[in-house]
């Protein structure tokens, strides 16, 4: 059985400091994130799952295999929605998508920032698109995922207390205005390609 392997981060570890300190990411990469992997080969362990991919797993799973195979997926793709380098805001057909589904990018910003804000305890805030290539936002508890909803996830904000209490203590809302400057639109852009491909 082959184990999963948690992905290298895509920046350096003080890459978004100013937002994320060095710290803060130490302790969500190489505690949390890493935890879950632990945790999941360890479930998996001559389970013929492991022998599937990491979204085949989350797909297919329920209790604690889930909840880790859900970490583990959903924080890899937290770290590529974040850049050191931001291109500042959507363009191109996401742009248009998000006018045509919110009104305008400062709509589906304030939108996105309620939803990541008002999540009760912990969870994510997602803008994924269905299969009729319409775009919503969802806030998420958990581990939950819009995979699980046949959706496919464009961008994500991870709301754990873990993401930003090291920086932030109790401040969720200026964790979640923060991230327009790191957000990687390049990468929201690619995943919307990819799903409408
Ligand atoms: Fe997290």
């Amino acid at each position: 059985m082959s184990d999963f392997q948690q992905p290298p981060l895509p920046y350096a570890m003080d890459a978004l400091k100013g937002y994320i300190s060095e710290e803060q990411m130490s302790y969500h990469y190489g505690k949390h994130h890493a935890g879950y992997y632990t945790k999941l080969n360890r479930m998996l362990k001559d389970d013929p799952l492991a022998e599937h991919s990491l979204q085949d797993v989350v797909v297919a799973s329920s209790g604690g295999i889930f909840n880790n195979a859900a970490q583990a997926w959903n924080h890899a793709f937290f770290w590529n929605c974040m850049s050191p380098a931001s291109s500042g805001g959507p363009s191109g057909q996401l742009a248009d998508f998000i006018d045509r589904d919110f009104g305008s990018i400062q709509a589906f910003k304030d939108q996105f920032s309620e939803a990541a804000t008002t999540l009760f305890g912990a969870g994510w805030a997602w803008l994924a698109i269905d299969s009729q290539s319409k775009l919503s936002i969802l806030p998420l508890g958990n581990a939950d995922t819009p995979l699980k909803y046949h959706q496919t996830p464009l961008l994500t904000l991870d709301v754990w207390e873990h993401a930003y209490y090291v920086d932030y203590r109790n401040e969720r809302p200026r964790f979640v205005d923060g991230f327009w400057e790191v957000a990687n639109w390049d990468f929201v852009s690619k995943q919307l390609e990819e799903a409408i491909a």
